[in-house]
């Protein structure tokens, strides 16, 4: 068996490029991350300022924690989960390492949906899996459909869920959630479902795959929502019958998050004031965005439910998303995402604007796309 040959992520290759630009003195608005340039909660840092200075701290998983995540799906899903299920990990990306890892083996297909977040499939392939791509157009809101999982000829082994979607930001309809739960039962099609996105919706709020399927594998972090991202702390729910099988992986492959990420994270669950703030920050920036992509020429969008980002066809002004990116990146500071990162096949017509920014970044990257976008568009 050779080593599996993975994409590089090219928003990292175009940030890399922005910082460049903006050593030599060029003002960069970046918008090539979901990553929330608020930080971590006030009273989350005070935590660990505290922590800092009076515990030496050493190797620990936070049982209260672990508690604190099994209440958040009683209080907000209405599930129940016992704390035992939640495994604390450094981020979503080692918990869906590990619940692959925990409920798969190399060689089993899982299914996912084409545009979706880089890692799943590239994941999978250094864990020897296979990525089953099922292309979601923009009819589908570029969401999966029960109908799409019904027609996969053989089934796959799992099925990644993302709701909110990166990069498009849409949520699945519940009823359609629904459908995809039952056509998975029937196949036999194990649910992993990555709530990263959780708790920033502009509408009806997303539900978790735990309400419509205990046996679900739940992929979650501080990153998002809660501002956290460099904090490295997340968590999987894992069913009662593997709970072992993960937890010897978790030690073996990771040990433990940081200590002092989880003292903040604990507080950070009791600072909804400041984080619904940010919330109606990313609400005004996607309003100005979708104000302002008709008049950049981009009206092929689903407009997004949930998450910081906005996906847009852009075939009709380039075939390579990558040099497009690139050439609006030095000519106008504005750092964005080509769409080959989420999408193999079609991205090359496609980019993705993370609106996780102040709103007067957002302001100000809007009034340098305007006219550069004409100006494509006008050639
Ligand atoms: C859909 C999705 N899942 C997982 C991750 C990884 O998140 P983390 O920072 O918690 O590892 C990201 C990061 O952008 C993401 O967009």
């Amino acid at each position: 068996m050779s080593v599996p040959e993975i994409a590089p992520f090219h928003a990292i290759e175009l940030s890399a490029l922005a910082h460049r630009l903006a050593a030599e003195g060029q003002d960069i608005i970046h918008m090539e991350f979901g990553q929330p340039s608020t930080g971590a909660p006030t009273k989350a840092i005070e935590r660990a300022q505290h922590v800092l200075a009076t515990d030496p701290m050493g190797y620990w998983e936070s049982q209260a924690l672990r508690e604190r995540i099994a209440r958040h799906y009683h209080d907000t899903y209405g599930v129940s989960i016992r704390p035992q299920q939640v495994i604390l990990t450094c981020g979503a990306s080692p918990a869906l390492v590990l619940a692959l890892l925990s409920s798969l083996t190399p060689g089993m297909r899982v299914a996912l949906a084409r545009p979706g977040y880089v890692a799943y499939r590239n994941t999978l392939k250094s864990l020897h899996m296979v990525p089953v791509e099922i292309p979601c157009g923009e009819k589908e809101c570029f969401q999966l459909t029960a109908r799409a999982i019904e027609a996969l000829v053989s089934a796959p082994d799992a099925l990644i869920i993302a709701s909110p979607a990166n990069p498009t930001g849409t949520i699945l309809p519940e009823q359609e959630f629904r459908a995809i739960v039952r056509v998975c039962r029937e196949r036999n099609i194990r649910i992993i479902s990555d709530e990263i996105y959780h708790g920033l919706s502009y509408g009806e709020p997303a539900h978790s795959a735990l309400e419509y399927e205990p046996e679900a594998l739940i992929v979650n972090s501080f990153s998002k929502y809660f501002s956290m991202a460099p904090w490295r702390l997340g968590w999987l729910i894992i069913p009662e019958d593997m709970i072992d099988k993960a937890r010897a992986r978790m030690g073996n492959l990771f040990l433990t998050p940081s200590s002092l990420s989880q003292h903040a994270g604990l507080v950070a669950f009791d600072c909804s004031e400041e984080l619904e703030g940010h919330l109606v920050t990313y609400r005004k920036n996607r309003d100005l965005l979708l104000q302002a992509l008709p008049q950049m020429g981009l009206n092929n969008i689903a407009p997004p439910d949930g998450a910081f980002y906005v996906y847009a066809d852009i075939g009709h002004l380039t075939d390579n998303s990558l040099i497009f990116c690139e050439e609006l990146l030095r000519d106008t500071g504005v750092a964005t995402a080509p769409g080959i990162d989420f999408d193999p096949v079609n991205g090359h017509k496609f980019m993705r604007f993370s609106f996780a920014v102040s709103t007067d970044r957002i302001e100000e990257a809007i009034a340098r796309m305007i006219p550069w976008f004409s100006a494509k568009t006008d050639k």
